[in-house]
């Protein structure tokens, strides 16, 4: 049955593309001239929220920044009993970033507000802005998602490469720490919705525009050094070194082979640090991350025992000693099956295929979810790229999300009324 529909159509494409210019103006908004790069509270992000506010008001709704510096804006709904719809996504972002990866889903939040032209919802919709989601400040990621859902208090003293805690680095930012607690969302929630960019190659490959999380890949982040004996580049034989690089080299590559022969596992090493760093002396320290996800965590969670059995052996053969610290570790979180059925519904409505698949990338959809029924919507990444200046989303596909959302939000008012 078609749900009752706003008074007239929403100008579609005009509304898609409106979304890409927030989208290109969010993107001003960084700590680097030249590039995207906007990392947990950092000054760019105020003018960031300014802007969400600009377009939040013309559209009625009450906005906030929390304790965790999370941009909230809320829509009301007059129904006595109305629960709480959550819609978000974050808006810190990796070094030199694209203009989407999070960005999209916080203004399509936004951009469905607009689409429902003062429609009465009868539940609340709160739109969520994340503060932190990539861990690239503190080395630990969903610090905004877990504020909301009222778990981020012992992440307060974890310090950043500078010595500057979170709670820190919140007050910084102009914002009081001692009222982390009321960033908790304590209302009654209905269901979590994140849309967001697939940052992979599977929709571009099939020819499709949206396509249905069922669950996002659990993941573990480490920090591994490899300590040996600098030494001068010219006059120690190669048998005399106790050479950190070559060692942590051994581990990249095994992590890679082992990545490369189990199927649905993915091993990167992103960051890698030769110490003291010059051309003529041995590297005497390394200090490298690992990152580990697979779709199932007995999967993942015995592939990183075999690393770091490796890593131990090759630091025994070579003369090293080994140390490694995990940073973070969230389990595969399937999305809520009710929820997702209602988003595959207005999918399928609207002519898309409602195939799931799962995420390998990490959203705040996994902390969220483990306390609300939560639900993902992808839209396709031409070139399957992110993390990169270069990723993209096509306006046709955003145009896509926004029918299909809003018709999720008129069968989910159906849903809620029904009950
Ligand atoms: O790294 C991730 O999975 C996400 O992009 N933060
Ligand atoms: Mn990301
Ligand atoms: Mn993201």
């Amino acid at each position: 049955m078609t749900p009752s529909r706003a008074a007239a159509e929403p100008a579609w494409a005009d509304l898609a593309g409106r979304t890409l210019a927030c989208c290109a103006d969010l993107a001003a908004c960084t700590e680097v001239p030249g590039q995207i790069t906007r990392t947990f509270l950092c000054a760019p992000v105020h003018d960031a929220h300014a802007r969400l506010d600009t377009w939040a008001a013309a559209l009625g709704l009450q906005t906030r920044e929390d304790a965790a510096g999370n941009w909230r804006a809320t829509r009301r709904s007059a129904h006595p009993a109305a629960r709480t719809l959550v819609v978000g996504s974050h808006l810190d972002t990796v070094p030199n970033a694209g203009p989407y990866d999070g960005v999209l889903g916080v203004v399509l939040g936004l951009a469905l507000m607009d689409a429902l032209q003062g429609t009465p919802l009868p539940y609340h919709v709160e739109l969520v802005g994340f503060s932190e989601e990539e861990g690239v400040r503190f080395g630990v990621p969903f610090i905004g998602s877990r504020a909301l859902i009222g778990t981020a208090d012992e992440l307060m003293g974890v310090t950043d490469a500078g010595g500057r805690t979170v709670a820190q680095a919140i007050a910084d930012y102009g914002l009081d720490v001692n009222t982390l607690a009321e960033a908790e969302l304590k209302e009654e929630v209905l269901g979590y919705l994140e849309m967001h960019i697939e940052q992979g190659p599977v929709l571009e490959a099939e020819g499709r525009s949206l396509g249905l999380v069922e669950a996002i890949a659990g993941q573990s982040r480490l920090n591994l050094t490899f300590t040996g004996k600098a030494n001068h580049a010219g006059t120690t034989p190669m048998g005399l070194r106790r050479d950190a690089l070559t060692g942590a080299s051994a581990f990249v590559l095994a992590a890679e082979t082992l990545a490369r022969n189990t199927p649905g596992l993915v091993a990167t090493v992103g960051s890698l640090t030769a110490l003291p760093g010059a051309s003529n002396v041995i590297p005497g320290a390394v200090h490298l991350t690992l990152d580990i996800r697979h779709a199932r965590d007995e999967v993942r969670l015995g592939a990183l025992d075999q690393l770091l059995t490796r890593a131990g052996q090759i630091a025994e053969e070579r003369g090293l000693t080994l140390t490694h610290e995990l940073r973070m570790e969230e389990h595969a979180t399937p999305m809520d099956p009710a929820l997702t059925a209602l988003l595959g519904e207005a999918m399928s409505a609207e002519g898309h295929a409602a195939t799931p698949m799962v995420s390998g990338a990490g959203h705040d959809a996994m902390l969220v979810g483990q306390v609300w029924p939560a639900a993902m919507l992808f839209l396709r990444s031409p070139g399957g790229l992110s993390h990169h200046p270069d990723e993209a989303v096509l306006e046709e596909d955003v145009e896509a999300a926004l029918r299909m959302g809003t018709r999720f939000l008129h069968l989910l008012a159906e849903r809620e009324e029904a009950r």
